[in-house]
């Protein structure tokens, strides 16, 4: 069995998976409440909040195994992309007890946990996938495009030029009065608004004529225009709060779905259509994306709800498919925060 830790943000996760690639335990203690007097995430109050849920979510896992500690035959943890002093909570972590257990330790790569989830089932259980598969990445901090050939081997097909999708809909929330996260708060008013009230502008409506910049996004622009249609219209944050909140999330989904509609075209061998990462969770994004598929008979494989957020399964299941497992003394495991997919 591995054991997995997730620290690299604001959410502090443990996972056990078996042999087969099923979950057999999870945990995910969501700092939420802790940052959200802030406004947004702040580090240091990050990585204290993960020095203090560690050991008891360990206890609580392994007790729930009824199994003798020995069993665990590799530890993960998330080395990055993420904060440095919140990767650096789990690493500790992860390298003491894989030096206790004298198994040997894998540092994954945040990324890649989030493109792999989109494997997980609803039960949890990693399952195949068939290729070549499209997948979207949106979170808090990346918007990627990814094109899956060989299992488990990611090529950036693009990425945002700005804000991240999740960003964006952060930014957006905080204009519009909303909590943090934004995404959910906005989702949330948006099943109450008219998507059509105000035509934002679809970020990057055209593709950009540079060939390497062809499938990427741009979410500034938008956020600058909902700025700016508050100055206008500062009455409608009373009297059209949700219409506002659905216009504004129809334009984040709609710009991402003209990339991918793009890529689709531009890649007919593409037999699965993927999405994964926070904003994943959102319905509408769902919606559009399952249509997509339908019209163009692909596999349709979204990362179930639970897994979208941050958490440990999915680095479990990217060591389990693709670890880079290491003596956990001599090996070189430094965290490594700006770390690309
Ligand atoms: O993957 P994630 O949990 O953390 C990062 O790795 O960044 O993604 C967090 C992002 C936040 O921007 C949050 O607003 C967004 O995911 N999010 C959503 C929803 N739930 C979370 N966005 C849209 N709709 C949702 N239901
Ligand atoms: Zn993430």
């Amino acid at each position: 069995m591995i054991l997995a830790i997730e620290t690299s943000c604001d959410e502090t996760s443990m996972a056990v998976m078996d042999e087969a690639g099923r979950v057999t335990a999870h945990r995910i203690y969501s700092q939420i409440a802790d940052h959200q007097p802030y406004g947004g995430v702040v580090p240091e109050v990050a990585s204290r909040c993960h020095v203090e849920a560690l050991p008891p979510m360990l206890d609580e896992v392994l007790a729930g195994l009824g199994e003798p500690l020995p069993r665990i035959r590799g530890v993960a943890f998330t080395r990055g992309p993420g904060l440095a002093t919140s990767l650096l909570t789990g690493m500790a972590s992860a390298r003491a007890l894989a030096v206790r257990l004298g198994c040997p330790l894998a540092g994954v790569n945040h990324l890649h946990g989030h493109a792999v989830s989109v494997r997980m089932t609803e039960g949890g259980e990693v399952g195949a996938l068939a290729l070549p598969a499209l997948i979207l990445l949106v979170s808090g901090g990346h918007t990627l495009l990814l094109l899956e050939e060989e299992p488990t081997t990611y090529q950036v097909l693009g990425q945002t030029l700005d804000d991240a999708a999740g960003e964006a809909l952060d930014k957006g929330a905080k204009l519009l009065g909303l909590g943090y996260p934004g995404g959910p708060e906005i989702e949330r008013e948006a099943g109450r608004g008219d998507p059509a009230f105000v035509p934002f502008p679809r970020g990057m409506s055209r593709p950009d004529p540079n060939p390497a910049r062809a499938l990427c996004f741009s979410f500034s622009g938008l956020k600058t225009s909902l700025r700016t249609h508050l100055g206008r219209h500062p009455d409608q944050l009373t009297s059209h709060l949700p219409d506002l909140a659905a216009s504004y999330q129809e334009a984040v989904v709609a710009s991402l779905l003209l990339r991918v509609r793009d890529a689709l075209d531009r890649y007919p061998g593409v037999r699965t259509l993927g999405c994964a990462g926070g904003v994943a969770r959102n319905r509408r994004l769902r919606a559009l994306l399952a249509e997509e598929a339908r019209r163009r008979s692909l596999v349709l494989a979204l990362t179930p709800p639970a897994y979208c957020a941050d958490n440990a399964a999915m680095i479990a299941a990217s060591a389990h498919l693709a670890g880079d497992w290491v003596d956990p003394v001599s090996g070189n495991v430094d965290v490594l925060p700006g770390w690309g997919l």
